[in-house]
């Protein structure tokens, strides 16, 4: 269950050329588990129609003939008040001013201005429409009003130009959506740290010593963690994935950095799901290691434990109220995550098996046993990394009330 399960969304859709990335959005909604109902604006039916939408929903889009049908009284407000959010996406800067001035003469208008739910717009338009003082002014006045309003990017526009006035991506469209519909979540007005990814230690200004961990683990808890409201950290080594929209990303490399990143840090809960190197070069070359002097002999010392220097600091109780760890290994799994749990003073670790293929590193799925201070297990079945994210935020949630 993540935080679009079962959601309610509705998607007004006017007329700009960036209507057809909002097929996309309503898909990528869907999949995520939402329900999406769809309102074209008139001008919106010419750039996409309502066929595109009812073929990736499987529901109606409405258009502006509905207003007038039989059902149009419940119509427009029924669909403003069963939804749990109202994203136009995109919004043109006329639509932009009706809301602001509580206009309402077309089917999207009038259901906005009946809806009890949060709203948010995605403008797109000419970056002189943008900057236009009505427009901002217009802007303002929704925001006021606690309109969520998110873009537009800088970029190419259809007029040729370059300037502010793109409608941002979907992905970051539900980024936002993630943010307001878990406003009120379990972790709300409490602070989340989040460590991922594999740490580099370096061996001279070009080359480095890593792992196999992609952080998937780490950004799907950092997601997690803002999917129940909380203010997320996410200190993280380099990874190819994009950070979840809402977390404050602290960029790291080594494990030394990382350490030091989370020593800045205080809130309620500490999850570590770096896979920070134990070991690193004794010695860094300030120069890049050449071919001609020889076969470099690397010699390696400990590199800081993150989690033990934590638990071993005087203020471990005011840096983080709990603290929760993971442990990858090939064999005696649950035995050597205990040990980590009590040498690591942790409250919950998740223990995976990395000699599975279809867990630990890198791949999409995982295979964790949960072991809590208290000595009790909890073996999960095979599951999405998101998933597992949900179950360990749900029981951070649990162990901080
Ligand atoms: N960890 C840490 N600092 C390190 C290494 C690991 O804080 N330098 C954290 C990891 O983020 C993880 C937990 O410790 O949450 C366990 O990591 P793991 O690599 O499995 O354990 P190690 O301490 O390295 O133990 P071992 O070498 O015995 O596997």
């Amino acid at each position: 269950m993540s935080v679009l399960t079962e959601k309610q969304i509705l998607l007004g859709v006017t007329g700009s050329i960036a209507a057809y990335k909002s097929a996309d959005l309503a898909s990528k909604l869907m999949q995520a588990g939402a329900f999406v109902d769809v309102i074209l604006s008139g001008s919106g039916e010419k750039f996409i129609s309502p066929l595109t939408f009812q073929s990736v929903t499987g529901r109606r889009a409405y258009t502006d003939q509905d207003l007038w049908g039989n059902e149009a009284h419940v119509l427009h407000v029924g669909l403003g008040h069963s939804a749990n959010l109202l994203i136009i996406a995109p919004c043109t800067a006329n639509t932009l001013a009706k809301l602001a001035h509580g206009t309402a003469d077309n089917l999207l208008t009038v259901t906005a201005l009946a809806a009890q739910c949060p709203m948010m717009i995605a403008p797109a338009m000419d970056g002189g429409m943008f900057e236009a003082a009505a427009t901002q002014d217009n802007l303002r006045t929704l925001m006021k009003r606690g309109v969520t309003v998110v873009g537009p990017a800088e970029g190419h526009l259809a007029s040729g130009l370059s300037g502010k006035g793109r409608m941002i991506e979907p992905s970051e469209i539900i980024g936002y959506i993630r943010l307001v519909l878990g406003r009120k979540g379990k972790l709300a007005g409490k602070k989340v740290v989040v460590t991922a990814g594999g740490t580099q230690e370096a061996l001279d200004p070009v080359r480095v010593v890593t792992n196999r961990s992609s952080g998937k683990q780490g950004y799907a808890l950092a997601q997690a963690a803002l999917d129940a409201g909380a203010e997320v950290c996410l200190i993280t080594s380099p990874t190819s994935l994009t950070s979840p929209v809402g977390a404050r990303v602290i960029n790291v490399l080594s494990t030394q950095d990382m350490l030091d990143a989370v020593l800045s840090e205080s809130g309620e809960a500490l999850i570590m799901a770096a896979a920070a190197a134990d070991f690193r070069p004794k010695h860094t070359a300030t120069d890049k290691l050449k071919k001609r002097d020889g076969i470099p002999q690397i010699e390696l010392e400990a590199a800081p434990d993150i989690l033990k220097t934590v638990a071993s600091s005087e203020s471990r109780k005011k840096r983080f109220r709990i603290t929760v760890g993971f442990a990858a290994e090939s064999r005696d799994l649950i035995e050597n995550a205990a040990e980590k749990l009590k040498s690591k003073g942790l409250d919950l670790i998740a223990a995976n098996d990395i000699s599975a293929r279809d867990a630990g590193f890198a791949v999409d799925t995982n295979r964790v046993t949960l072991i809590f201070e208290n000595g009790s297990k909890e073996s999960l079945p095979l599951m999405s990394k998101a998933e597992v994210a949900e179950k360990i935020i749900d029981i951070t949630a649990r162990l901080l009330e």
